[in-house]
């Protein structure tokens, strides 16, 4: 993308979001950093009490009430001494009348939609509750149940997305507020970090975290020294096995467990400032599956296979945990985040974006065959054999440089059994027959290559391109797979990682590997799938940005995945409850071209 287009993307969003920001609320925010503050300070009193350097303290504390520059301090304590959590829970209120304010076009103007599910999505369109009636609700029983927040650019329609969430920098910090430090992040490979000490930086919008692998196992920490929070591990990666993580400030030094081993000049502080549990590194979530360490910040967040148990079960018999990475390439992508998940959310849109690929597609290839009565007309064989081989033609197509989405080996074990496999004629027996013989001859090829292949056949088809809430993907078709990751970079910016994962012979020594240099997204070395859906993605967000372009119409049978995982994204700007969010989460877990559901909330 040209710097003027940059630019250009940048004037609109500013405009556009000029013109639908509703006025701010500063009472509202001066109220809750008052809160905050007051909570701090409490809790520090309460502390302090507790020790006798503490006692020192609230002595000093004391005497400070005579000086004008303690009197700030102390009225902040007695503020919360008195602050409880009904007032805090009213402080909060004009947030959501700020919100109420907003109009959401979308609703006022969706009209019904013809479609066979139309009963389904009806049922799916609740109205927006109103926060008066939701408080009044919930005061009567008496009910903790956190009241929901409005949710600006809402999707209400569930074929319908509000096109601002694609760049209105207040819906975008809402994400960065309620999404990113909830949700489960794919944070890094696991051989990444092979040796005890090795370690990788995990950095989502402005947070740093530092994934290690210690003699205890996989553990994560805020990448912030407890001194005065310089980040004590830099340069992305590393080995802290003899050294531990030194701050380069003042030298304080930690292990790998996390633990402050060494604070220069320890006497300088008071022993209050010298716990030995608040210097140490601060523990972040982390759980493993699939070969990856997922993080997240939240400690009151859903495990993670209670969130991703249906793309877990997915790919949990084709041994997933054991694919390495074959090589790693990054986008620096101009586009909102969600946008460039969506390119891959469906194939409705290869009859045109991928020509090649069209061309050479065939029905009955499997769940997910785009060409099928619903998008296009179907294409037709004489004979078993010529359906092998338009299906070894599709291979060559899609596999062009996606590594392990489909490999070299997979078309060469096809291209040896072709003329051997005995195929009936009858196309509806054929494609089965083939299936089975090419998955059975893969599964033997790589076993005698001493590959620990699962057995294609035994675990069954699954589907070509599958999705992980909220930013993975993985592609599997016969054994190996593809994998995507994708971060926001700023409401209008993202970067967008494509993973070829291979199965290797056992013992096969693999170099580390490295977060790739972010190439642009028209670079010559984009396979050229990629490089065919990037080359829309700059269009469509300039496109989102004109006039009296409101909302995105989604095929509810083939984009109702976009649809899915956009409703989960409210439910997390809302402040939907962490149980409702894990089963909404696996509603999301899905392959491509799935039809819009219910979420359950
Ligand atoms: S900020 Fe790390 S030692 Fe001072
Ligand atoms: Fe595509």
């Amino acid at each position: 993308m040209a710097d003027a287009d940059v630019v250009r993307v940048k004037a609109k969003k500013g405009k556009a979001a000029a013109k639908g920001k509703p006025a701010k609320a500063p009472a509202r925010t001066k109220t809750l950093k008052t809160s905050t503050k007051a909570k701090a300070a409490k809790a520090h009193v309460k502390t302090a009490a507790k020790s006798k350097a503490g006692k020192t303290l609230i002595k000093a504390i004391r005497t400070a009430t005579k000086a004008k520059a303690g009197k700030g301090v102390i009225k902040a304590i007695k503020a919360a001494t008195k602050a409880k959590a009904p007032a805090r829970a009213k402080a909060a209120k004009p947030k959501v009348a700020k919100a109420s304010a907003k109009p959401l076009k979308t609703p006022a103007k969706a009209k019904p939609a013809k479609a066979p599910a139309k009963a389904k999505i009806k049922a799916l369109k609740a109205p927006v509750r109103s926060k008066s009636s939701k408080t009044t609700a919930n005061a009567r029983a008496g009910s903790r149940k956190p009241v929901l927040r409005d949710v600006p650019f809402k999707v209400t329609n569930p074929e319908r997305i509000p096109v601002q969430r694609y760049y209105d920098q207040e819906f975008y910090d809402l994400e960065c507020k309620y999404l990113w430090p909830k949700v489960w992040q794919m944070a890094a490979r696991l051989e990444e970090i092979p040796q005890v000490g090795d370690w990788v930086e995990y950095k989502i919008l402005e947070k740093s975290i530092i994934v290690i692998r210690t003699k205890s196992g996989v553990k994560a920490f805020h990448n912030a020294c407890r001194h005065r929070g310089v980040e004590v591990a830099s340069g992305g990666h590393g080995n802290c096995a003899t050294t531990g993580f030194i701050c380069p400030f003042h030298g304080w030094r930690y292990d790998m467990e996390g633990k402050n081993t060494f604070v220069f000049n320890r006497q300088i502080f008071s022993p209050a400032q010298l716990d030995q549990a608040e210097l140490n590194l601060k523990p972040c979530r982390l759980e493993e599956w699939g070969g990856c360490a997922f993080i997240n910040f939240d400690d009151d967040a859903a495990p993670l296979l209670e969130c991703i148990k249906p793309f877990a079960d997915m790919h949990d018999p084709r041994k997933v945990e054991n694919l390495k990475v074959e090589w790693w390439l990054s986008c620096d992508l101009p586009t909102n985040w969600k946008l460039a998940m969506e390119a891959f959310q469906e194939g409705y849109h290869v009859m045109r974006t991928h020509p090649q690929l069209h061309a050479v597609n065939i029905p009955n290839k499997g769940p997910h065959s785009y060409n099928d009565p619903l998008v296009g007309k179907p294409r037709t064989f004489a004979s078993g054999k010529e359906f092998a081989e338009a299906f070894i033609a599709n291979m060559k197509v899609l596999g062009e440089g996606m590594g392990g989405m489909i490999v070299e080996t997979d078309i060469a074990v096809a291209e040896r059994i072709v003329d051997k496999v005995a195929l009936s004629d009858d196309m509806n027996v054929a494609p089965q027959e083939w299936m089975l013989a090419l998955n059975d001859a893969i599964t033997k090829d790589a076993r005698a290559r001493k590959i620990d292949m699962p057995d294609l056949n035994e675990i069954g088809p699954v589907g070509p391109d599958n999705y992980c809430f909220p930013h993975y993907f993985l592609l599997p078709q016969y054994g190996n797979m593809s994998s995507y990751r994708i971060r926001p970079m700023g409401p209008e910016r993202c970067l967008f990682e494509l993973y070829s994962l291979r199965f290797y012979p056992e013992g096969t020594e693999r170099p580390i590997p490295r977060a790739p240099e972010p190439m642009p997204p028209d670079d010559p070395r984009w396979p050229p799938i990629p490089i065919q859906d990037f080359s829309n993605l700059p269009k469509q967000q300039l496109g989102l940005h004109a006039e009296g372009f409101e909302y995105m119409r989604l095929s509810h049978a083939k984009e109702g995945l976009i649809s899915n995982y956009h409703r989960v994204i409210d439910g997390f700007l809302a402040g939907v409850d962490t149980e409702t969010l894990a089963k909404g989460i696996q509603v999301t877990c899905t392959p491509l071209d799935e039809a819009v559901h219910d979420l359950g909330f």
